[in-house]
């Protein structure tokens, strides 16, 4: 039998439970997946919670990635036994998720692992990490090398944000972090590499179109007053990176930093990147991240604990990654 978190949807009200399922079951698709680990991701919490509308097609297994073997497939490409990874592609929205012992997937959708990464820690990794991975080469692609000048990351304590700043580090960048628990995650931080706190208080008040140019390189998951301050700080030249909106969709600022300073404002959408983009992600992160940094930021917790830690990670309870072993 397969475990499976099920999200359905009733007249009255969207139900979560974790159930049991037969092969027949599967969603459709070229090869099948014994999943090993999945991950709670910010998206998952607000599915499983119903706190806002991100599955689009019901019942769904919620869990925006997996990590596992494949036991089944009529993929030229891939072989049974491979150990391969999912991010994004609308899982746990559109097509069924993670959070399960096994499912059905196009091939095209899936990245071999490396092998020097395990299931588990292609997990730890998550989305998050893969997309802390594609915003360190987007500061790369734009020029950013650790002798341009410090960098900063903002909602450092999370998931994007911690592997982000181990990433850097690691690297050989002079890393700040932007973090609204510097108290809390203070030392969780340095230990990460961050040579310096900044508590995001100082920069959630509305700022001058231009400020005294530091950065060379951002790192931002936040969006909103944080990021829009952040570009009137950029070096010229430098660049922005931009991948969440953990404090808001808005980006209140002016055309100055670009026009005068000739700065770089880029986007990351790890949900539709290509996948030569992905696998040289995953190939980055298995030779440059560092191991005892990722197993810092990792908590583990069974697929039956999941709906119970998807309200703790709303409320910013939750610090660095939570890997989910389906299995238990
Ligand atoms: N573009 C993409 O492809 C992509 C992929 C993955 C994630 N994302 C997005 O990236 C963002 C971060 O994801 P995540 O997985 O790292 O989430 P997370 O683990 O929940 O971390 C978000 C962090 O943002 C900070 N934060 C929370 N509320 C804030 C507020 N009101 N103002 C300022 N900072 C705030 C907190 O950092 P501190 O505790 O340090 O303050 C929190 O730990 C989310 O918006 C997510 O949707 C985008």
């Amino acid at each position: 039998m397969i475990r499976a978190l099920l999200l359905e949807k009733t007249d009255e009200a969207v139900t979560c439970s974790l159930t049991e399922l037969t092969d027949d079951r599967l969603p459709d698709g070229d090869v099948t997946v014994d999943i090993e680990y999945s991950t709670l991701n910010y998206k998952d919490a607000l599915a499983i919670t119903d706190t806002s509308p991100v599955v689009r097609s019901w019942p769904m297994v919620p869990g925006v990635d997996f990590a596992g073997t494949v036991s089944a497939s009529s993929d030229d490409s891939i072989a049974v036994g491979d150990r391969v990874v999912l991010n994004g592609w609308d899982v746990g929205e559109q097509r069924w998720g993670g959070l399960t012992t096994r499912t059905r997937i196009d091939g095209s959708l899936l990245v071999k692992l490396p092998d020097a990464l395990s299931t588990r820690e292609a997990m730890a990794i998550g989305t998050a990490g893969y997309t802390a991975m594609l915003c360190v080469l987007a500061l790369e692609d734009h020029g950013v090398t650790p002798e341009s000048g410090p960098v900063v990351v903002t909602g450092a304590a999370g998931g994007v944000g911690s592997v982000s700043v181990s990433l850097l580090s690691g690297l050989g960048y002079d890393v700040h972090a932007v973090t609204g628990r510097p108290d809390t995650q203070g030392d969780y931080l340095r230990g990460l590499g961050a040579v310096e706190l900044i508590d995001r208080s100082t920069l959630e008040e509305p700022g001058r179109p231009l400020a005294r140019a530091v950065w060379a390189g951002v790192i931002d998951a936040v969006g909103g007053q944080i990021l829009a301050n952040l570009l009137a700080q950029v070096q010229p030249r430098g660049c922005v990176v931009a991948c969440g909106l953990a404090a808001s969709m808005d980006l209140p600022t002016t055309v100055a930093p670009f026009i005068l300073r000739g700065i770089t404002l880029v986007g990351i959408d790890s949900v539709h990147e290509t996948t030569a983009r992905r696998e040289l992600a995953y190939a980055r992160l298995a030779t440059d991240l560092d191991r005892s940094a990722l197993a810092s930021m990792t908590t583990e917790i069974g697929l039956g604990e999941v709906e119970a830690a998807a309200p703790r990670f709303l409320r910013g309870e939750v610090a660095g990654r939570i890997v989910v072993d389906v299995t238990r």
